[in-house]
């Protein structure tokens, strides 16, 4: 006898069946209760309700569990490169060594972008937002690749186009950075691995090859693999809302990016820097502003900190924070902010208003300074986080198209004006 939930409303009851996943997490479906009952639910920021049945990735919010496909994410931090983990991600297994060779020579070999596109880089002002553009960007790539228009795709189409988007978004992101010094670009390089690519794009001259420092590549690959996917975050949501309508795959990773450069979500990463240099310029004070962040009138917030689903440390957070030790102590940086979010984290674990209401350091909370260490500007942290989230967002459109989900249209409870009659407006 499958699981069944039994409500009652007024004398009329109802059994509403049981779906439990593979890690035994249990959901009501209600797919079926306005027909049978004529009411909905309510759940302002979907805090309670899934929107899908999803193989991707798996959380474990109290217990600190974050795995991809089933690989926990330390071993594959440990062992794995960022594009073997998109592999894993977008086909739902570990490449073999063919394959990664051949995903790799493919996406080589789709790292331009058409000339015509620098037209839109000379158009943003220079102190553009990064995120600003590269929303524009990635969505005005439909207009260079008018095939990923049409939804009924071959999934060989549909593949070339996710593919494409992988290859041309690392040149994007490095061409916005270049386009922030007014620096030139640096075109792509075949005979250079996805991550060491991208690197010498940002970083590198264009008179003569730059050094890219192992120390930095590996560096690079674990923050984009902790970054590559959060099952259904706010902006994986958007992204599955606005694929769901058939929209393009360009436009839907568009609207994703939009949705990450909110300083709640993606933004974050930025604004936890500003704030440790906030800290740090007004004498590194921890105290003081961690009794800012608990007062409710003060309207700051403790950048970093907290999570929607973690109750537990953000196991990302655990990696990261040791991989910034190893990282600076390699480049022989000393950042005074790093002592100064490690103060904070201290005093915040062991201060009762953090305690009762679970909040831990998330994935937000050190990774700005490995970027920094790494010599990206801050403006361009959650930009990094689009381009690790990437292949965890194509996942996610994939799998919402191959099991044909509906358009996305959730319902409401009307609480306006029952009926009012028009008045002419001189006699209003
Ligand atoms: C990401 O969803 C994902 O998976 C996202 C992500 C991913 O990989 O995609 O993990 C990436 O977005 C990480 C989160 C980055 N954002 C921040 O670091 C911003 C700071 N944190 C928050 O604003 C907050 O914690 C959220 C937005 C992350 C979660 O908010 P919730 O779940 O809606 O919780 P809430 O705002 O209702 O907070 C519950 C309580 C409140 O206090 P009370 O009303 O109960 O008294 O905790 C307080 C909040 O005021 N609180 C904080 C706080 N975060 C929550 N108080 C001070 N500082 C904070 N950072």
């Amino acid at each position: 006898m499958s699981e069944a939930a039994t409500l009652k409303l007024g004398d009329n009851t109802y059994d509403l069946p049981v779906i439990t996943g593979t890690e035994n997490e249990k959901a009501i479906d209600i797919s079926k209760l306005r027909d049978q009952t004529g009411y909905i639910t309510i759940d302002s920021g979907y805090k309670n309700t899934g929107a899908t049945k999803s193989a991707i990735t798996f959380l474990d919010g109290e217990e600190g569990i974050l795995k991809y496909r089933g690989y926990s994410i330390e071993q594959l931090a440990e062992k794995s490169s960022f594009l073997e983990v998109a592999y894993l991600l977008i086909y739902g297994d570990l490449p073999s060594k063919s394959q990664i060779e051949e995903f790799q020579s493919t996406i080589s070999r789709h790292t331009l972008v058409h000339e015509d596109m620098k037209k839109f880089f000379d158009g943003f002002p220079s102190k553009s937002h990064p995120m600003g553009q590269l929303s524009s960007l990635i969505c005005s790539l439909s207009s260079f690749y008018p095939e990923s228009l049409n939804s009924k795709q071959t999934a060989d189409e549909q593949n070339l186009t996710m593919i494409k988007l992988l290859a041309k978004m690392a040149t994007v992101v490095s061409w916005i950075y270049k386009k922030s010094l007014g620096h030139p670009i640096i075109y792509p390089r075949n005979n250079l691995d996805y991550v060491s690519n991208f690197l010498n794009m940002t970083f590198g001259q264009r008179t003569e090859d730059v050094e890219i420092d192992p120390v930095v590549v590996s560096a690079m690959n674990v923050l984009l693999i902790l970054h590559a996917d959060h099952e259904q975050n706010c902006s994986t949501s958007t992204v599955r809302m606005v694929g769901s309508s058939d929209c393009n795959l360009y436009a839907s990773i568009s609207a994703g990016i939009s949705a990450l450069w909110g300083p709640l979500h993606g933004g974050a990463n930025q604004a936890v820097i500003e704030m440790l240099e906030q800290i740090k310029e007004d004498g590194g004070d921890t105290d003081k502003w961690i009794n800012k962040a608990k007062d409710k009138n003060d309207g700051f917030r403790l950048m970093g900190f907290g999570h929607r689903v973690y109750k537990n440390f953000d196991p990302r957070a655990k990696i990261i924070k040791k991989a910034c030790d190893d990282v600076l102590d390699k480049l022989g940086i000393d950042d005074p902010i790093l002592d100064i979010a490690k103060k904070l984290e201290e005093a915040a674990l062991n201060d009762p208003y953090f305690v009762e209401r679970k909040l831990y350091p998330n994935v937000d909370f050190y990774s700005g300074i490995i970027y920094r260490a790494l010599g990206f500007p801050t403006d361009m942290f959650t930009v990094l986080f689009a381009l690790g989230r990437l292949p965890g967002w194509i996942a996610q459109w994939k799998e919402m198209r191959e099991n044909k989900e509906p358009i996305g249209r959730p319902r409401q409870v009307y609480v306006g004006e029952v009926y009012r009659e028009f008045v002419d407006i001189d006699k209003r």
